[in-house]
């Protein structure tokens, strides 16, 4: 026994007591969670990861040992020896897991001293995020932390436990790396010894997976740390993990296969769910049609109902040029909504236009069963009444609707929709919907960049039937991609990857990228395609999203230890920050702010 310990042996984890205890002698290690003087008595709330045990300290038993016990503050670290006892039945408490135990304590032994913390160390504290940020070892110290973090490493073991079982091997690829093929920004890390050069951060393993296909490891997987510098989000870090899959000699039934069993022993060992599989798969299509979005929240209805064929006569512009241009009228019948104020629905029209929605125009079906519209002028009571009609309005309803461009109409109003849906409390927050999106586009056109991009990454693979598309009219080829869409979140996404040199050099083709800019992006990934490879397909969840829907957590940031803030700073490590010159110089690297 050292010193260090204060001669003393832990024997028990606080909250693992309770009454077949009672009796035994304890010690105990842990931090000063409170303290309350009652006159001849302290009770000090000790936790540690597992919980709280509440010690006793009683001035007749021990007048030394009262007095020390006296000098204990929050977030001391001590060690205490004492017996376990039985409370009276009136002083239970039933907020604490070990409420019908307590502590005697016999014997006591500071091991650190701590000063006031920024803030008290218990769940509902009222404290900004900053300064949880930049005390995040006190924050880790939350009860709902812990579990938070240690639900993230259970999650991580039953995944293990799984793939490895299902004959996966968990290989490493490099941080130091080439640009990847996912599209978002990279961070870049400049080579000291080949001056003018830099490394990549690896956006996602993609290309090294596929590699590891090529090489015959047959079944890959790695849970792996990602970068990508793009906007922030709740859903969004710039450094995220992934579980991140690859397996030859499949097609995407077997994927979404052992995929969704995968997750399915995730539901069953995290929250005690069954799933009832197979999934869902719904089309891309289909998703974007009824719910305006590619990760449809499924758990409420408020579907978009296309009212293009009432409208198809309008002279109103905005539908006369949605039809003729081969787009949309979508409309929302918003129950019960008939009697919401202008101001309510001026906010609505507000995200429909943050989401590229010209304008979002209503028709009010009073409980009176009268018809109020912002369209009154330029409808006919024929289409008036056909609109109803399609949308199955009653009175008391109200009716939202947009037209325009296909994406961006559905997009428009699937962010609506959601929007109802929050201000509706239509969302069950104790169910979990999971489905799998299929059929995606395999490109989309960038305004941007005058061309096609793909919409998953360029490796993906077109559907068979769609390839001769891709000379005649690339943006309808379908691709082998899919999503899982968990409540609203898209949990992963994957493809069945091109496996000949030809068709890589194809859709190399139809993105525009001359044999030149292939080769100097990817030339090792397609030097390998002249070697044998494996047809191969795979997929990557996002963990960091995986945990949070898990753990009913509101952000991303609150299942990982230390994350960053929105504009990607880590308030406690202070990064990134400024660096010496002499390291610059070593760099070879001149800043021009
Ligand atoms: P993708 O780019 O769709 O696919 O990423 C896979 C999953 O990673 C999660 N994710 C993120 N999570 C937190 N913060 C971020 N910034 C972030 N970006 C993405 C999402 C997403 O579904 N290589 C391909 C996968 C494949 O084809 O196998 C890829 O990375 O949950």
């Amino acid at each position: 026994m050292t010193e260090l310990l204060g001669g003393m042996k832990r024997t028990d984890m606080c909250g693992t007591l309770d009454l077949k205890d009672v009796d035994r002698e304890v010690t105990l290690m842990g931090w000063v969670n409170r303290r309350r003087d009652l006159g001849s008595l302290i009770f000090i709330d000790l936790r540690d990861k597992t919980g709280i045990i509440q010690i006793v300290f009683n001035e007749e038993w021990d007048k030394d040992l009262f007095s020390r016990a006296g000098d204990l503050r929050n977030e001391f670290v001590i060690a205490v020896s004492g017996t376990v006892v039985k409370r009276s039945p009136e002083a239970v408490n039933d907020k604490l897991s070990t409420g019908c135990i307590e502590v005697k304590a016999k014997e006591l032994k500071i091991l650190s001293r701590a000063e006031t913390p920024p803030f008290l160390v218990e769940d509902n504290t009222k404290v900004s995020d900053n300064v949880r940020l930049k005390y995040r070892y006190l924050d880790l110290r939350r009860p709902a932390m812990q579990k938070n973090i240690i639900t993230r490493h259970r999650i991580a073991k039953v995944v293990r436990d799984f793939l490895y079982n299902n004959g996966f091997i968990e290989i490493e690829t490099p941080m130091l790396t080439k640009s990847t093929p996912e599209g978002a920004r990279d961070y870049l890390v400049p080579s000291r010894v080949q001056p003018g050069k830099f490394y990549a951060l690896p956006q996602s393993p993609q290309l090294f997976k596929q590699l590891l296909m090529i090489s015959g490891f047959d079944k890959y997987y790695q849970i792996v740390r990602c970068f990508r510098d793009e906007d922030l989000r709740a859903d969004r870090q710039p450094e995220f993990t992934q579980i991140d899959i690859e397996m030859s000699f499949v097609d995407m039934d077997n994927v979404l296969d052992i995929n969704e069993k995968l997750i399915a022993e995730v539901f069953k060992e995290i929250l005690g769910i069954e799933l009832s599989l197979p999934l869902t798969r719904m089309s891309y299509n289909e998703a974007m049609n009824r719910y305006g979005s590619d990760k449809p929240d499924v758990r409420f209805g408020l579907e978009l109902v296309e009212i293009s064929d009432v409208l198809k006569g309008s002279s109103f512009n905005a539908f006369k040029e949605a039809i003729s241009s081969g787009g949309c009228i979508k409309a929302i019948n918003a129950k019960g909504c008939a009697g919401l104020a202008r101001k309510e629905i001026d906010g609505l029209a507000e995200v429909a236009k943050t989401y590229g929605a010209k304008g979002l125009l209503w028709v009010m079906y009073t409980q009176e069963g009268e018809v109020r519209s912002s369209l009154t002028k330029y409808l006919t009571s024929d289409e008036v009444n056909g609109i109803l009609k399609t949308v199955s309005a009653e009175p008391g309803d109200l009716i939202l609707i947009a037209a325009g461009e296909f994406e961006k109409t559905c997009d428009a109003m699937g962010h609506v929709r959601l929007e109802l849906g929050n201000r509706l409390n239509l969302i069950d927050r104790d169910r979990y919907e999971l489905l799998w999106i299929v059929d995606f586009p395999l490109l989309e056109w960038s305004e941007e960049e005058n061309r096609y991009v793909a919409k998953h990454h360029p490796f993906t693979s077109p559907k068979d039937e769609d390839i001769p598309l891709l000379d005649t009219d690339p943006g309808k080829v379908r691709a082998k991609a899919y999503d899982m869409v968990l409540n609203g979140t898209e949990l992963g996404g994957g493809s069945i990857r091109i496996h000949t040199r030809e068709m890589q050099k194809k859709m190399f083709n139809v993105l525009g990228f001359s044999d030149e800019d292939a080769q100097n992006r990817f030339g090792f990934f397609l030097e390998a395609f002249k070697y044998g490879v494996p047809p191969h397909g795979g997929i990557a969840y996002g963990f960091d999203r995986m945990v949070m829907l898990l753990t009913g957590s509101e952000s991303i940031r609150d299942v990982i230890a230390f994350p960053k803030t929105q504009n990607a700073s880590c308030l406690m490590s202070e990064a990134p920050s400024e660096v010496d010159a002499k390291q610059l110089k070593e760099l070879h690297v001149k800043l021009d702010i």
